[in-house]
């Protein structure tokens, strides 16, 4: 079958394009940490900001959220009022969640309504950020492997970079991260950051 985007309606066409461009850029951003071999984030990179962490999480979510109507994919996103400020690199924090949603998305098999929530949590001067699914999960034994360099497990076309990047950057931000999982029940992700807002909760 051959798919035309002259066949889709204007405004999504534009929508695809720049999310194509996106994904290009995403591939290439990673393409470029590889030095012989190996993944190496340069420091121009690591460089923070304190930003608001809501539109960072939002443009992501919306980014995918067009997919949920085209699939069986339901992703849902939830926030609270206060004030969140995070110290981040912006584009790497949006390709390191862009990463954690992808391996959610690929977790499903034929069989699942795929369900992603992420929420936004805001504790005693922390934030959390979840991203839950309800997928294959991940084995035990398997968890603290899946963060190493190259390891992919039970996908056809994985590379294994995708959680060895979001732990290098998580670490270059100061902040922390956490997976739990249960196999076929589903896996959650968490970042956790200190709340850089003056007055928070
Ligand atoms: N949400 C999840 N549900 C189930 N398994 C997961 C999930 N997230 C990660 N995994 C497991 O961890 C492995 C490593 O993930 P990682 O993102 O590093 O690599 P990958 O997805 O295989 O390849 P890529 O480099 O393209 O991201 C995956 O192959 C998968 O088996
Ligand atoms: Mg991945």
């Amino acid at each position: 079958m051959e798919l035309s985007i002259k066949n889709i309606e204007h405004k999504n066409q534009t929508k695809i394009i720049q999310i194509s461009k996106r994904i290009n850029e995403i591939a290439n951003d990673l393409l470029d940490c590889f030095v012989n071999n190996k993944l190496v984030i340069p420091q121009s990179l690591k460089k923070t900001i304190a930003v608001p962490l809501l539109p960072l999480v939002r443009e992501v979510y919306n980014e995918f959220k067009i997919r949920q109507d085209k699939s069986k994919l339901f992703i849902n996103f939830e926030y609270p009022i206060q004030e969140l400020i995070v110290s981040v690199h912006p584009e790497e924090f949006k390709r390191s969640l862009a990463n954690i949603i992808n391996n959610a998305i690929e977790s499903f098999g034929d069989e699942i309504q795929g369900c992603i929530e992420i929420r936004l949590i805001s504790i005693h001067g922390f934030i959390e950020l979840i991203i839950q699914d309800n997928g294959c999960g991940i084995p035990a034994e398997k968890l603290n492997e899946i963060f190493l360099e190259g390891i992919s497990i039970n996908k056809k076309n994985g590379v294994g970079i995708g959680l060895s990047y979001v732990k290098n950057v998580v670490k270059s931000w100061g902040a922390d991260y956490k997976i739990t999982s249960q196999v076929e029940k589903g896996t959650e992700f968490k970042y956790v950051f200190e709340n850089k807002a003056r007055v928070n909760t």
